[in-house]
């Protein structure tokens, strides 16, 4: 049986922006995080605690995290999450009490020459770097998510194993994060082999605490959400207008669109929360600032009507 009701992480304004060459507006960002949220969206990765030299676009870390709390103004009962892959990214993202966030994003990868180009780390070396981070930001009172990217597959390795993905859940287990996402970075994933790792992963996390992650690369996103639905998974990433891609992924293209994914499940009669129309009012405003349309099939046809 299908779930009757699922969250969605939206992750477009880090996960679909971080990756444009064209300089993105402090307030256009924090306007799109607020449509996001008018849209229904309880769940919102904002931006990531990063160095700026690797990842330029998010260098306005701070400054969104600022326009986001005050002028579109944090809402209740939504979560905000920042990724933060060390120390460092953590006291920045907690510097200033107003602006914290809800939630931090560890990263680590199943492969480990996506560790090494993404973080600059071992996998190993970069479980011992979030061990701390994880520490102090349970001690602040946030929730510790975790990433694992490349679990179907690696830009630099090839095809990524099951087991692969299975001892990094296991050290992430380990670290005591609060929930393990399960990232296909590359889109290359297909339903079954998706399974086989979100199999892994529910060996050591409760189902509530397991999400999934499709980059759309291949055009198997959708198919790769269902079949974790069949599994229970009810947590999926989406990023609004199918924006974005990773710097460390060449060729790899954006999240699953959050329109797609909400239609799919209207469709299935599963509950969301999400208003699609206002949603495809923030797809096409972001789409606007950034000068070309939607990749979002449901939000061009809700366009083209
Ligand atoms: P490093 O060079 O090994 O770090 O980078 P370092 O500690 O040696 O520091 C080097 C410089 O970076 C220093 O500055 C530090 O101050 C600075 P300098 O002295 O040269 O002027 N620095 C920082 N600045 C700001 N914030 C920080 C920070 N840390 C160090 N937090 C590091 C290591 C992890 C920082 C670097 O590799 C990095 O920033 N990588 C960014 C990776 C990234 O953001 N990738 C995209 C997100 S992951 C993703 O998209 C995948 C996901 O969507 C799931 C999926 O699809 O797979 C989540
Ligand atoms: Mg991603």
């Amino acid at each position: 049986m299908l779930p009757t009701h699922v969250t969605l992480v939206e992750v477009g304004p880090r996960d679909g922006l971080q990756n444009e060459a064209q300089p993105v507006a402090t307030a256009d960002k924090a306007r799109l995080v607020g449509l996001l949220q008018d849209a229904g969206l309880t769940q919102i990765e904002v931006t990531s605690f990063v160095s700026p030299k690797w990842v330029p676009q998010m260098a306005d870390s701070t400054a969104v995290m600022a326009a986001v709390m005050g002028s579109i103004e944090r809402r209740p009962g939504v979560r905000y999450s920042v990724l933060t892959p060390n120390l460092k990214g953590l006291e920045a993202a907690l510097a200033d009490p107003a602006t914290r966030p809800d939630e931090v994003v560890v990263f680590g990868a199943a492969s480990e020459a996506f560790s090494q180009r993404n973080i600059n780390c071992s996998v190993a070396e970069s479980i011992e770097r979030f061990a701390p981070v994880v520490q102090a930001a349970h001690v602040a009172g946030l929730r510790v998510r975790a990433a694992l990217s490349c679990a179907l597959g690696c830009p630099y390795e090839g095809e990524v194993s099951p087991d692969a993905v299975e001892r990094v859940v296991r050290l992430f287990k380990d670290l005591g994060v609060d929930h393990l996402g399960v990232a296909d970075t590359i889109g290359v994933g297909t339903p079954r082999r998706v399974q086989a790792a979100m199999e892994r992963a529910l060996k050591h996390f409760p189902l509530g605490e397991v999400s999934g992650h499709f980059h759309d690369t291949y055009g198997q996103a959708l198919a790769n959400v269902y079949a974790c639905l069949e599994m229970g998974v009810h947590v999926f990433d989406a990023s609004v207008a199918g924006l974005g891609g990773c710097p460390y992924a060449k060729g790899a293209t954006g999240n699953v669109a959050t329109e797609d994914v909400v239609y799919l499940l209207q469709g299935l009669g599963i509950e969301t929360g999400i208003n699609l129309d206002r949603l495809v009012d923030a797809g096409a405003f972001i789409s606007q600032v950034l000068g070309r349309p939607p990749v979002s099939r449901v939000a061009r046809a809700v366009l083209a009507k």
